[in-house]
């Protein structure tokens, strides 16, 4: 089945407001494409819970810091489009830039709590601009549900945080990391490790998992993780995965760098404690 490509916001509102007439339900999948099985595990869960499922697919420039890899994120839109309407999806929108940002570039939510640890601290801009664009996305999709990834288990809880504080009527439902054969949970950025990084990424839900299970502590998880051969550890925790605060953690939280190949690639993961 093929499905309606929205290229204009006109277009956008024509078949939103089609649905509404109908009275049918929307379930709605964010990406910024590079589709892999973790993208479509989300559109799998949409189907559970309304009648359409919309993605779309928009490479946020606000969530990207100078020298980040806006420029290189990979763009496979052909085959991503391919696969959505392998799965049923009604509609695929591919916003521009302008659509969503039609007064410049620039983030205007800042989500407090959830957003400051971890990947806040690392990466500062980061949930500003995630925050500031499914925002966006949400107003002008207007879906019944929308669906993230545990991978980014922090964004998920970042999104919770902002629909409840900005008054967005949308359920939010979490979906589980969908991992490769090694265990490695899928990432678009994964296509960036050579086959020597590939040998250490795989390890690195191995360590998480000895922390969950109470066999390593957080200093002894940083050494093995850089006896494994990563090189740099931006944080590797046990959190709370409400708050993302240190006490009662009941998750287990990593961001780690690798640099073997062309360039760095930074992979995150996440685990739930035994
Ligand atoms: P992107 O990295 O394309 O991911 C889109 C959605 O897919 C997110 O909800 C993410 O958590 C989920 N996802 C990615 N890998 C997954 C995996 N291995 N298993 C399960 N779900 C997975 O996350 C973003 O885009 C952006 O920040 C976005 C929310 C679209 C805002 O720009």
């Amino acid at each position: 089945m093929s499905a309606y490509q929205i290229k204009t916001l006109e277009d956008l509102q024509t078949w939103r407001k089609d649905l509404s007439a109908q009275n049918k339900t929307i379930s709605f999948v964010p990406t910024m494409g590079a589709l892999h099985n973790g993208h479509l595990s989300l559109v799998k869960e949409g189907f559970k819970h309304a009648d359409n499922v919309i993605a779309s697919i928009f490479v946020n420039p606000t969530q990207f810091a100078p020298g980040e890899d806006f420029e290189s994120y990979p763009r496979t839109i052909e085959d991503d489009i391919k696969k959505l309407e392998n799965l049923g999806v009604q509609a695929v929108w591919l916003p521009n830039t302008d659509d969503i940002y039609p007064d410049g570039v620039q983030s205007d939510i800042y989500i407090e709590g959830v957003s400051e640890p971890l990947d806040g601290e690392f990466r500062p801009h980061f949930f500003g601009g995630v925050a500031t664009v499914v925002a966006r996305l949400f107003r002008l999709v207007s879906p019944d549900v929308a669906l993230f990834g545990e991978k980014d288990f922090q964004q998920l809880q970042v999104i919770k945080k902002m629909v409840r504080e900005q008054s967005i009527p949308i359920k939010i439902i979490g979906v589980p990391i969908e991992r490769d054969e090694h265990g490695l949970a899928l990432s678009s950025r994964n296509v960036y490790l050579n086959d020597e990084e590939y040998k250490i990424a795989i390890q690195l839900n191995k360590v998480l998992k000895n922390m969950a299970d109470g066999h390593l502590n957080e200093i002894a998880a940083i050494d093995k993780l850089l006896e494994i051969g990563f090189d740099e550890i931006d944080y590797c925790t046990a959190r709370n995965s409400k708050t993302l605060g240190t006490e009662n953690p009941d998750r287990v939280f990593a961001a780690v760098w690798l640099n073997k190949g062309l360039g760095k690639t930074r992979l995150i993961d996440n685990i739930k404690m035994k």
